[in-house]
């Protein structure tokens, strides 16, 4: 079958619903969140079930066409936009978006499980479970529209992994489709399963390049009976660490978030979000963290537990006043404020992005650095870096001088000094320079120059392991060999 037959093929095979018009819909699917990157592909297409997309997958493969997969196309680094490679894959590349496959299939008190399908809205996810009296944890700003594929496709964060870790560790069983078409069904319950290696692991991180997640088998856990939650000026980072320390022994562990905001962070919410004050916002505070505890214990008096650390915290020079939420109000006030940062930013003329982690014991050391180099490359710059410190990981953005563009202040030289005072201070510091969204395609370069060469070969055997003919979202993650291949 040759490409045009093979095309439509696919279009038989998802029929009329499932086929997007791209001159009346396209731009939804081919320009990424950011306005980054103008994708090409040769068909737009939605599958209905896990049946369709192994057709059209194995239909594409047969004809030497490629597939990049589609959540709800809210990731930060291009993984999700076909055809942008320089190479015009476009003409020969399918966008296949999971949208359809929004099921919830099953919600399991017992086990507490819950099975979906890969188009379900994280939002929906997280409903669902709720009105069985249980949560799933894995929370991001962008919950409303992204979906639980894409998440498990980019390993999400959010901003509850300090508790329940990332989204790789929320999953006991995915559904896959294979670069031939093959369906792979490991869509297991089993809290333990040692029979070999760890297949679902493969596809859980790999942003579509080797697999096209359908389903998965998502942990649950009790809903959370009481919560508290403060905002608290520290002294400084290094103060805000010993705290999440305290924090942790002092709540028996009940620590679910720690979110570190400087104070421009909070003045851009201020400025830029209707309701954004800061109730704290006394000018000799420059930072925050955002503490939240929970508990499903009936009577774990949180409240009393985190009042009495932020006296120990006072007492000891880290805190320097706080604010403890008095109703669901307040908290949901609290909250606004950290989720709204990226919002503000883009509000406020968007950010230079750098999402990085280090181990939490260098995060203030490694802040300095990061913040002195990146001066003195770009003295007028203005930083912005903020994020999930409980578990190491800052976005260390930095936002032009008022009244001047972004682009225009870093383009050339200037951006990349400052990208390169960032990343190598996360790397002198023991850290990663692609934190928590992924690499896709904006970040293969990073990859290329901070990855070991070791680890890059590895990847490049199991893409070649799992997908010899590159037909799955090809040119992403892995850097271009140099030598040949991908
Ligand atoms: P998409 O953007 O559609 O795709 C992302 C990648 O996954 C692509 O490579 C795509 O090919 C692949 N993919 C998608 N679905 C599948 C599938 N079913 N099978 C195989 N591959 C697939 N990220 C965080 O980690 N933490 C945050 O706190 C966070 N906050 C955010 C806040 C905002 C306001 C926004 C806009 C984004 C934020 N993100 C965050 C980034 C983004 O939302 C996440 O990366 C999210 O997991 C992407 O899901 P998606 O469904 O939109 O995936
Ligand atoms: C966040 O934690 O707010 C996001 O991951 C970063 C962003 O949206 O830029
Ligand atoms: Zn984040």
């Amino acid at each position: 079958m040759d490409r045009r037959e093979a095309l439509q093929a696919i279009a038989a095979c998802v029929g009329p619903p499932g086929v997007v018009d791209a001159d009346a819909d396209g731009e939804r699917y081919l320009i990424d969140h950011r306005r980054q990157y103008q994708g090409q592909a040769a068909m737009i297409v939605r599958p209905a079930d896990v049946a369709s997309v192994a057709e059209v997958v194995r239909l594409a493969a047969g004809a030497g066409l490629a597939v990049v997969p589609q959540g709800g196309n809210t990731g930060y680094c291009g993984g999700a936009t076909p055809g942008i490679d320089g190479q015009g894959t476009g003409e020969r590349t399918i966008l296949l978006s999971l949208e359809r496959l929004r099921g919830i299939r099953q919600v399991d008190p017992v086990g507490y499980s819950m099975t979906v399908e890969a188009g379900a809205v994280l939002a929906d996810v997280q409903a669902a479970a709720e009105r069985e009296g249980m949560l799933f944890p894995l929370s991001l700003g962008s919950e409303g529209s992204c979906q639980i594929g894409g998440n498990l496709a980019t390993n999400a964060g959010g901003t509850a992994v300090l508790r329940y870790g990332n989204a790789r560790e929320l999953v006991l069983g995915v559904e896959v489709v294979l670069a031939d078409g093959q369906i792979w069904n490991g869509l297991r319950e089993l809290r333990k399963d040692n029979a070999g290696y760890d297949l679902k692991q493969l596809f859980l991180g790999a942003e579509g390049t080797l697999g096209i997640i359908t389903a998965a088998v998502l942990k649950l856990f009790p809903l959370p009976r009481e919560r508290a939650t403060a905002l608290v000026a520290v002294t400084d980072v290094d103060a805000a660490c010993q705290l999440l320390s305290l924090a942790r022994r002092e709540s028996a562990d009940a620590v679910t978030s720690f979110e570190y905001l400087p104070r421009f962070a909070l003045e851009l919410v201020a400025t830029h979000i209707e309701g954004g004050t800061n109730p704290l916002a006394d000018a000799n505070y420059h930072h925050y963290v955002l503490v939240e505890l929970s508990s499903a214990a009936p009577e774990a008096r949180l409240e009393a537990r985190l009042e009495h650390l932020l006296a120990k915290g006072h007492a000891r020079g880290w805190v320097r006043d706080a604010v403890v939420a008095q109703s669901e109000a307040q908290r949901q006030h609290l909250w606004r404020l950290r989720e709204n940062v990226p919002e503000a930013q883009r509000l406020a003329g968007g950010s230079f992005k750098h999402d990085v982690s280090v181990p939490i014991p260098a995060l203030a050391a490694f802040l300095a650095q990061g913040l002195a180099g990146a001066a003195a490359a770009a003295p007028d710059a203005r930083p912005c870096v903020y994020g999930h410190i409980g578990d190491g990981n800052l976005h260390f953005n930095f936002m032009a001088p008022q009244g001047e563009g972004l682009a225009e202040h870093f383009e050339g030289d200037r951006g990349a000094q400052v990208s390169a005072a960032v990343l190598d201070a996360a790397a002198a510091h023991g850290g990663s320079v692609c934190a928590e969204h992924g690499v896709g395609y904006l970040k293969r370069p990073l990859l290329a120059g901070y990855q070991d060469a070791v680890s890059i070969d590895l990847m490049r055997r199991v893409k070649a392991a799992l997908d010899p003919e590159g037909t799955l979202n090809p040119h992403k993650v892995i850097p271009d060999d140099p030598g040949g291949g991908e």
